[in-house]
């Protein structure tokens, strides 16, 4: 039995316990899963939410990027294992039919409401930082509110760009949002530490101009441009700093503005 199966102990008060529907290991690095959505749980595309397993009396919760749209039935989450990481040395091997522990409070700051409206939209994700980004893009919201979506992910290795190839093809073979999507959402993927098309960190692609040559669209302009950031500590400094140098401003929920950031899932 997988440990993230066993329910002997009691399920916290301020959680709801979900069923596991689907896992899909991508790398022995990465892996997502699904589980059932419990019908008052009303979150925000692209907020997170703080997920455990009931195989302790105090279990160990780490926030998790809800990489499903908000219209889905289920709940999508995009996993790194980290070895002997608190939640994930476990959360890696749960299987179908699995209990998830499930704050009952969403949160964050990526989301269409914390940016001031705009033509464009870029998000800048490296790793599991592709999570929230997986959600925004399967909402018609985001498309109401920007003509065009921009989505770049940086990994490693080619193996780890899977689960975000795979997610632009589903979402442009939606029958919901297909339609609403074609034409708008560019992804861009690229990897730093071995040869593919498009190489190199995201923030040298910035700097040098490659992405906007590669993608055949002007440098950011904050007249228009607003971007949302999500990856490690050291690529949001990073990104965030070559941004404010297009001119764009960090916002947040109570004060919207050209762009926001978000700490991808550690652990
Ligand atoms: P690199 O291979 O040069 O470290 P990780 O798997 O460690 O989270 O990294 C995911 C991706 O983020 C990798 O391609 C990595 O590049 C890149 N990365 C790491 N640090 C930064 C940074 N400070 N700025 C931009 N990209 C970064």
């Amino acid at each position: 039995m997988a440990d993230g199966a066993r329910a002997e102990f009691p399920i916290p008060a301020n959680c709801f316990a979900e069923t596991v529907t689907s896992v899909h290991h991508y790398t022995d690095r990465l892996f997502k899963f699904r589980i059932t959505r419990p019908a008052s749980f009303r979150f925000r595309s692209g907020e997170f939410v703080m997920i455990g397993l009931p195989n302790a009396e105090k279990p160990v919760f780490r926030a998790y990027s809800i990489a499903s749209p908000s219209w889905d039935e289920e709940l999508e989450f995009f996993s790194i294992k980290v070895p002997g990481g608190p939640l994930t040395e476990h959360l890696q091997k749960i299987k179908e039919g699995d209990t998830i522990l499930l704050r009952k409070k969403p949160t964050g700051t990526l989301v269409n409401d914390a940016l001031l409206p705009g033509k464009r939209v870029y998000m800048f994700s490296t790793g599991t930082g592709i999570a929230p980004f997986a959600s925004l893009i399967r909402d018609p919201e985001t498309y109401e509110k920007f003509d065009e979506v921009v989505l770049t992910h940086t990994c490693r290795e080619i193996a780890e760009l899977a689960y975000g190839k795979e997610l632009v093809e589903e979402t442009l073979a939606d029958p919901l949002v297909g339609e609403i999507v074609a034409g708008k959402l560019k992804y861009y993927g690229s990897t730093t530490r071995e040869a593919y098309d498009r190489t190199g960190r995201i923030t040298d692609l910035l700097t040098s101009g490659e992405l906007f040559d590669q993608l055949g669209l002007p440098p950011i302009d904050p007249a228009i441009d607003r971007a949302m950031i999500c990856g490690s500590m050291d690529m949001i400094n990073d990104t965030k700093s070559i941004l404010e140098g297009f001119g764009l401003e960090e916002g947040a929920n109570n004060a919207p503005n050209t762009y926001v950031v978000e700490r991808a899932f550690v652990g």
